[in-house]
C-alpha cells in the first residue's frame, strides 16, 4: 500500500474513534439547556432535578465498570459499537419519553454510553497511533469533546428559539413548540447514527488481537495502517511484550504498576479539581453574579466553548513535539495564575470590568492545551496491554467520581464561602497538580506502548 493510503486509513480509524468524544461532550452539555424546560414540564423539585442530572453520572460510572469487565473479552471494536448504540437509544428514548421515569432511564443509558466511550475511545486510538503521533491523535478525542459541547449549545439555542411558536401541524406543535427539550435530545441521534455507520468500517485493535491470540489478523490490521516494515517491527514488539506478560503475569495492584496507576488516578482527579466543569457550566452565571451584563448567556457559553475548542488545537500541534510535561507545566502555570487573579477580583469586589472575563478565558485556554487533552493522553498510554483496559477504567472511574464531587460541592462552596475562596481552592489543587506533574509524571513522548514499562522501571 502507498504511504498516503495507510495514513488515510489510520486517520479514518482514529477520527472515527474520537467521535466517541463528540457524543460524550454533546451528551454532557445538552442537559444544561434542557433542564429548565424539563423542570417546568414535570414540575420537578430540587431533589428530582438533581436526580435527573446525576443519573447521567451514575450511568457513566456503570459504563466505565462495564467496559473494564467486558472490553478484554469482547474486544475494543464491539465495546465502542455498544457505546454508540447506547447514545442512539438514549437520544431517542429521552426525546420520546412518556414520563419522568422514562426520561431518567434514557439519561442513564446515555451516561453508560459516555462512560464506555470515555474509556474505550482514547484507548483504542492509543492502540492504533504510531508512537510519534500518539499524543496528537488522542488529543483529537479531546477536540471532539469540545466540538460536542459547542454543538449542544448551538442546537439547544436554535431549538429553544422555536419554543412557544405556533405550528399548524399538531405533532410539530407538541414536539418543537410546546416541549422543545425533546428535539434537543433527539439531536444526539444524528451524530450517533454517523458514529455507528463509520464504526462499521473500523478494524479491531491489533494489540487486543494479539492478546487474544489472533496474530494473523493483527498483522493484517497493522499492514493497513503502517508500512510493511514498520508493521512487521511493531508486530514483533507487541508479540514479545505479550509473551513476556504471559510468562510472568503481574497483578494490576502489584509493585510494578503502582507508579503508573498513581499517576493516572491523581491526574484524573486533579483535572476535575481544577474546576473546569464548574467554570464551563456556571461561567455565564458567574459573569452575571459579577455584574457583567449576561442578558445573552448563550453568547458567553459560546465564547467559552469556542476558546476551549480553539486552544485544543495547540495541544494537537505541540504535544508530540514538546512533550506532555512541558505543556502541562505551562498550562498549569496559566491555570493557577488565572484562578488566583479571578479569586482576587472577587475578593476585592472588582469584578465589573473586562479583566474577570479575560482571566476566565485565559483559564479555559490554558486548560484546553494542557490539562484537558494531556490527562487523557497520559492515562491511555502508560499501561501495558495486559492490564490496560482495567487500569484505564480505574483512572477514568476516578475522574467521573471527581466530576461528581465537584458537582456536589461547587454550589455549596460558592454559597457558603463565596467565589474568591472557591477559585482559590481550585488554584490550590492545580498547584498540587503542577508539582505532581513536574516531579512524578514521566515524559512519554515518542515512546511506543511496549517501551512504556521501561519508562517507569528506569525513569529518566
Ligand atoms: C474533561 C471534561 C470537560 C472537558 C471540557 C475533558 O478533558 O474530562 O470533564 O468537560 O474536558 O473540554
Amino acid at each position: 500500500m502507498k504511504p498516503s493510503s495507510y495514513s488515510a486509513r489510520l486517520n479514518y480509524i482514529c477520527v472515527t474513534a474520537a467521535l466517541g468524544g463528540l457524543l460524550f461532550g454533546f451528551d454532557t452539555a445538552v442537559i444544561s439547556g434542557a433542564i429548565g424546560l424539563v423542570k417546568s414540564q414535570f414540575a420537578l423539585d430540587t431533589a428530582m432535578e438533581g436526580w435527573l442530572v446525576s443519573c447521567g453520572l451514575l450511568g457513566c460510572i456503570i459504563g466505565v465498570l462495564l467496559t473494564g469487565i467486558a472490553s478484554d473479552r469482547i474486544g475494543r471494536r464491539k465495546t465502542i459499537l455498544l457505546a454508540g448504540i447506547m447514545f442512539l437509544v438514549s437520544g431517542i428514548g429521552c426525546a420520546f419519553a412518556s414520563g419522568f421515569s422514562m426520561l431518567v432511564a434514557a439519561r442513564l443509558i446515555g451516561g453508560i454510553g459516555v462512560g464506555m466511550a470515555s474509556v474505550v475511545s482514547p484507548m483504542y486510538i492509543a492502540e492504533f497511533a504510531p508512537a510519534a503521533s500518539r499524543g496528537r491523535m488522542i488529543a483529537w478525542y479531546q477536540l471532539a469533546i469540545t466540538v460536542g459541547i459547542l454543538l449542544a449549545y448551538f442546537s439547544n439555542a436554535w431549538l429553544v428559539s422555536y419554543s412557544g411558536t405556533a405550528f399548524t401541524n399538531s405533532t410539530a406543535q407538541w414536539f418543537f413548540g410546546d416541549e422543545a427539550w425533546r428535539p434537543m435530545f433527539v439531536m444526539m441521534a444524528i451524530p450517533s447514527v454517523a458514529f455507528l455507520a463509520l464504526l462499521l468500517k473500523v478494524p479491531e485493535s491489533p494489540r487486543w488481537l494479539i492478546a487474544s491470540n489472533q496474530k494473523d489478523k493483527a498483522r493484517d490490521v497493522l499492514e493497513q495502517v503502517r508500512s510493511q516494515e514498520a508493521a512487521a517491527k511493531e508486530l514483533d514488539d507487541i508479540v514479545l511484550a505479550s509473551q513476556k506478560a504471559i510468562a510472568a503475569p503481574k497483578s494490576i495492584f502489584g509493585a510494578s504498576f503502582r507508579l503508573p496507576l498513581i499517576i493516572g488516578i491523581v491526574l484524573a482527579v486533579l483535572q476535575q479539581f481544577s474546576g473546569i466543569n464548574a467554570i464551563i457550566y456556571y461561567g455565564p452565571s458567574i459573569f452575571k453574579s459579577a455584574g457583567i451584563d449576561s442578558s445573552n448567556a448563550l453568547l458567553f457559553q459560546v465564547i467559552i466553548g469556542a476558546i476551549n475548542l480553539g486552544f485544543t488545537i495547540i495541544a494537537i500541534k505541540w504535544v508530540d513535539k514538546y512533550g506532555r510535561k512541558k505543556l502541562l507545566a505551562i498550562g498549569l502555570s496559566g491555570i493557577i495564575l488565572s484562578l488566583v487573579v479571578c479569586g482576587f477580583l472577587f475578593y476585592t469586589g472588582k469584578t465589573q470590568g473586562i479583566v474577570l472575563l479575560i482571566f476566565m478565558l485565559m483559564y479555559i485556554a490554558c486548560f484546553a492545551f494542557s490539562l484537558g487533552p494531556i490527562t487523557w493522553i497520559v492515562i491511555n498510554e502508560i499501561f501495558p496491554t495486559e492490564i490496560r483496559v482495567k487500569a484505564v477504567s480505574i483512572c477514568t472511574m476516578a475522574l467521573w467520581v471527581a466530576v461528581w464531587i465537584v458537582g456536589q460541592f461547587f454550589p455549596w462552596l460558592l454559597e457558603n464561602f463565596g467565589p474568591a475562596f472557591t477559585f482559590w481552592s481550585f488554584a490550590v489543587f492545580s498547584l498540587i497538580n503542577f508539582i505532581f506533574s513536574w516531579k512524578i509524571v514521566k515524559e512519554t513522548k515518542g515512546k511506543s506502548l511496549e517501551e512504556m514499562e521501561n519508562v517507569f522501571i528506569a525513569p529518566h
